[in-house]
């Protein structure tokens, strides 16, 4: 009895969703129907196998920039989703302490513990102290700076060599995940996973993150009690995100014990007169706890959740950056053309380039945030307000509402960025004397905006600099026609199916 009422009951969801399915296929820009009892869950779920960035452009062009998503009742699902730059100005900056990351992000990011991206209040607070004084640095600047030029010199560049003389098709995508692994790795421990090099051999740190990455994307479109309920019985999704974790704790606890080793062997000579030495680790291993009140800053833990934040932050980012604006070169000759021209007129050595050098270079930062309004590596935000609110479009929050900002639907609003908000327009951020144009954080949202700014923002943009003068100096690079190019579903944007590309040896500028 209990097997046909199953049957039955199988027999009816399917039904109800091919119907749903072909209804949608007919009319979909009005997908988003709210329905009794799912309400708009069938929706985000079709649209989850459809396109949904794009879907997300359409719906928010629809409803003025922000739209409240309403799934099925107890589900914790409901959400505020906005692109509206003045309430991204009042979450991110004006009312900053009402919207913090909340448990149920940290719930979604468990897998990473601790570290600065998933916590709030005071220990984020000091964490980022800690952070900044790092990052920012003289000798830790100096560090990534020869880091970034040594890995190109004697990792990409002797492999592109090999890849152009060879006439292979190579995936650039994980080409750039493979060197922005090496160099935040080699910052944050001062070792080289030498995951860059003509073997392309797979780093298990590297697969787990990939995991994890599609893992924690659908976290946030299911609800929790089913992921929850996956991840204790340690199915599909939920057993790689397991895996995934148990393979972190493992090669960090190896990283932390190999640097305690190279410390108490170097017996203090790694320290510089004020304390921060060159690799990341090492620093935090040595830091004053009494002067950033973290919490047992020399427990393991601790620095296994530093460790991980940091190649959070670091890896895919900058890799997503720089794989849509090849993509994006590819379709726009011109601009290559250009950022070949500044780079002559610029007059920078044909290796290693200083940092005053690149800083000249207003139209390759140009192109360089054009491609991240349109391709932002970090696809979507998260905040929980702590207090019911009203936003400046006039929308009310609740206590405890879950609030998504697409930036990828935000760097696509005409009513933000004007009727051609499509184009790949490098011009947008150059000003009529040549200069660089300003666009306010809470309208080009990339490195975020308010206190929780991107700390990397600046080694960021200065080794995609790098990467890129070095490779239009060099290369030419041609990407393979006919291949699908879409982005993956994950909390980063990276493209699904990879770049694949040729590459040939240029004999100048
Ligand atoms: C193109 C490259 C990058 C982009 C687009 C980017 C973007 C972002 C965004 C959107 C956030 C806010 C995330 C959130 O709060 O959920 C963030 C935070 C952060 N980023 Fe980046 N990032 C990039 C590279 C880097 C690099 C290379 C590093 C470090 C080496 C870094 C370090 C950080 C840190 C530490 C935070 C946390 C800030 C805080 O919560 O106070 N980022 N980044």
């Amino acid at each position: 009895m209990a097997s046909i009422s199953l049957l039955e009951a199988s027999v009816t969801i399917l039904c109800f969703l091919i119907l749903f399915y072909l209804r949608f296929k007919k009319h979909r820009g009005r997908f988003l129907r709210n329905w009794p009892v799912l309400r708009m869950l069938p929706g985000l779920l079709v649209a989850l196998q459809y396109r949904i960035y794009d879907y997300s452009v359409k719906i928010l062009e629809i409803f003025d920039l922000t739209f409240l998503f309403k799934g099925p009742p107890f589900a914790g699902m409901d959400m505020l989703v906005t692109v509206d730059p003045a309430n991204i100005h009042h979450i991110m900056s004006s009312n900053f302490s009402n919207y913090i990351k909340g448990s149920d992000f940290q719930d979604v990011f468990d897998v990473f513990g601790d570290g600065i991206i998933t916590t709030d209040s005071e220990l984020w607070k000091n964490l980022r102290k800690s952070y900044q004084a790092m990052l920012h640095h003289q000798d830790f600047q100096r560090f990534s700076m020869s880091t970034m030029t040594s890995k190109l010199k004697d990792g990409l560049l002797p492999l592109l060599n090999h890849f152009a003389e060879e006439g292979t098709i190579v995936d650039l995508q994980d080409v750039f995940g493979r060197l922005t692994f090496d160099t935040i790795l080699i910052l944050i421990t001062g070792s080289d996973p030498k995951s860059l090099s003509i073997e392309m051999h797979e780093d298990e740190l590297a697969k787990a993150l990939n995991d994890v990455g599609e893992g924690v994307f659908y976290r946030h479109v299911k609800p929790k009690f089913l992921w929850k309920l996956q991840n204790w019985m340690g199915l599909g999704q939920e057993k790689k995100m397991i895996e995934a974790s148990a393979t972190f704790d493992r090669v960090c606890a190896k990283y932390i014990s190999a640097k305690r080793e190279e410390i108490n062997s170097s017996q203090g000579i790694l320290d510089t007169s004020d304390g921060v030495t060159e690799d990341l680790l090492t620093s935090f291993m040595k830091l004053d706890t009494t002067k950033y009140k973290l919490l047992n800053p020399s427990d393991d833990k601790f620095l296994r959740d530093t460790i991980l934040a940091f190649i959070l932050a670091g890896r895919d980012t900058t890799a997503s950056a720089l794989s849509w604006f090849f993509w994006l070169l590819s379709e726009n000759p011109h601009v290559v053309a250009k950022i070949r021209q500044e780079i002559i007129s610029t007059d920078l050595p044909r290796t290693g380039n200083g940092q005053e050098n690149l800083d000249k270079m207003v139209y390759l930062h140009g192109a360089l945030c054009e491609a991240m309004r349109l391709y932002p590596p970090v696809a979507f935000e998260r905040k929980s307000s702590i207090e019911p609110d009203v936003l400046p479009s006039g929308h009310k929050v609740d206590a405890n509402s879950k609030i998504i900002i697409c930036l990828y639907a935000l760097g696509r609003m005409r009513a933000v960025w004007g009727e051609d908000a499509l184009q790949f327009k490098p011009e947008r951020w150059i000003t009529e004397n040549g200069g660089l144009k300003h666009e306010p954080s809470f309208k080009f949202l990339a490195f975020n905006a308010g206190p929780r700014t991107c700390l990397g923002k600046q080694l960021a943009m200065t080794q995609m600099k790098i990467v890129v003068v070095e490779i239009l100096q060099n290369y030419d690079i041609k990407v393979i026609k006919g291949q699908k190019i879409e982005p993956v579903l994950g909390f980063i944007l990276s493209m699904k199916h990879g770049l694949r590309v040729t590459i040939t040896q240029r004999c100048s500028v």
